[in-house]
């Protein structure tokens, strides 16, 4: 396996990669780059941040569950490629300094790379671009003084990398179009597809599992795309939670607001949407937010595709209406009039999988509801419609008591679990809650999970 990328500044090209190999074990292994940490190995502490630059811009991942196959015709900046060719200091790397940002040190680099990534990018968000870096000593407020101080200080012209320079030619188990993703996948229905490999990498690195034949979706290009009409938006299977995120805000605020909270900058980045709907996971974020608004799924096989309701293709626990050599090609969303609501409950605020997750689409005309799509993700061993809540909804007075009948309905629906992250019981009554705050935002009372007041 060969792959062309740019270390710091230098070309490198590899032969007979291991494609499941991580750029983190390669940095410090191979290359010597230490200054990249390991701390979690698994997506949630940031330690091991690095800068990748490619046609879309600047990013911040996670280097643990980054394999290599994923940077071809990328280029990457670690920690030790901030400063100048003289040693100068890249501006933020100054301010931590002058604002005392770092005592053990450990997670400084990470701090570092996302600080440059969210400099570069004009961020002052400086909460969001830091929620996926955990330290352990320094506390919060110096790191964050020294990210504001450099807001007005330009980017340093030694970090304008440019990877389109280099020679990234097409690679077998990269297909660069849905065709040749669909070719390969009918030749190897037992090969496993790579997308962000936000699940896939922690396969590799806790379960050290041997993924045999892969291909990665990153360049097939025409899977990262949106097509907006009048109608629908017409999402390709691996765009990124980031990119999904941005266009969300633009047609449903709610659900753009939800993706802001899904994982952190750097697996934002990452994560696709195809990932998120193709694992079948009980708690991923996507699902009940697109069954909610009545979205659609195409899936493919060859030549061959068909189009479900998204509710359709979650079967049962771990089983999805997805035959050997098929795969999600694109995912269509109805536009329309936005009453979309989506409300997460985990227990931390940021970087954390729901406990709950529940999204509401109800609309009502003179006083009476017409129509109600709910779903809910953490509420079964599948995301799921909640039909009997629903149809207890449908045709009724828009008033209190019929969401109260409405609510009982849910212990008709769901049976949760009791888990680590939260009870059944629990997991009940918020769901009843849920539906009573999407009630009172629909008056017009503000509500907010930030702010409690008696
Ligand atoms: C630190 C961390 C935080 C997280 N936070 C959240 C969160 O807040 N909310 C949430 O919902 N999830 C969260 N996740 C879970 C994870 O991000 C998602 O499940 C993710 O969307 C998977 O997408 P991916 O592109 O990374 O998939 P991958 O890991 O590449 O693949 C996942 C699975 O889907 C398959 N696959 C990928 N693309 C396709 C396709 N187009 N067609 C068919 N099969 C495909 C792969 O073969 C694999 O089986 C988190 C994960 C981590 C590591
Ligand atoms: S080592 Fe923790 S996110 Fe990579
Ligand atoms: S400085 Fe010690 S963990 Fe952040």
């Amino acid at each position: 396996m060969d792959i062309t990328f740019l270390l710091n500044g230098s070309p490198v090209a590899l032969s007979g990669v291991d494609p499941t190999m991580t750029l983190l074990d390669w940095l410090r292994e191979d290359r010597g780059l230490t200054g990249t940490k390991e701390g979690c190995n698994e997506g949630d502490c940031g330690a091991c941040t690095v800068m990748v630059v490619d046609n879309r811009g600047h990013k911040a991942l996670n280097a643990c569950i980054l394999f290599l196959p994923q940077l071809h015709g990328r280029a990457i900046r670690t920690v030790e490629g901030m400063q100048g060719s003289n040693g100068e200091l890249h501006p933020v790397q100054q301010a931590m300094i002058d604002c005392h940002g770092s005592q053990c040190g450990f997670c400084t680099p990470g701090f570092i790379t996302s600080m440059v990534v969210g400099h570069t990018q004009g961020r002052t968000d400086h909460d969001n671009v830091l929620a996926g870096n955990l330290c352990r000593c320094t506390g919060y407020a110096p790191i964050i003084r020294a990210a504001q101080s450099v807001e007005d200080a330009d980017p340093p012209e030694w970090l304008d990398d440019q990877p389109e320079t280099l020679d990234a030619s097409p690679q077998a188990f990269a297909p660069e179009s849905s065709d040749a993703l669909a070719a390969w996948y009918q030749a190897h229905p037992d090969g496993t597809l790579i997308a962000g490999a936000t699940d896939v990498g922690l396969w590799v690195t806790k379960q050290l599992r041997d993924l045999g034949n892969v291909a990665f979706l990153n360049r097939c290009w025409d899977l990262k795309r949106f097509d907006i009409t009048d109608d629908t938006i017409r999402v390709g299977a691996a765009v990124t939670m980031t990119e999904l995120g941005e266009t969300m805000q633009l047609h449903y605020p709610s659900y753009a607001e939800m993706i802001r909270r899904y994982g952190s900058e750097q697996v934002r980045n990452a994560a696709t949407l195809g990932g998120n709907i193709a694992n079948g996971s009980p708690i991923g974020d996507n699902p009940p937010a697109l069954i909610a608004i009545g979205a659609t799924l195409v899936l493919r096989k060859g030549d061959v595709r068909r189009e479900m309701a998204m509710e359709d293709f979650f079967v049962d626990y771990g089983k999805q209406d997805r035959a050997p050599g098929e795969f999600v090609e694109t995912i269509i969303i109805p536009r329309g009039q936005d009453r979309l609501r989506c409300y997460k409950l985990s227990k931390r605020f940021d970087q954390d999988i729901s406990a709950v997750c529940g999204c509401f689409n109800i609309s009502a005309e003179d006083g009476q509801i017409k129509s109600a799509r709910i779903a809910f993700g953490g509420m079964a061993g599948i995301p799921k419609r909640a039909a009997r809540a629903e149809a207890a909804l449908i045709g009724q007075p828009w008033t209190t008591d019929t969401i109260q009948t409405a609510t009982a309905a849910f212990a008709q629906d769901f049976e949760p679990l009791s888990d680590m992250r939260a009870s059944a019981g629990y997991r009940l009554e918020t769901a009843k809650n849920m539906l009573v705050r999407y009630f009172n935002e629909a008056q017009g009372t503000a509500t907010s999970v930030l702010e409690v007041t008696s």
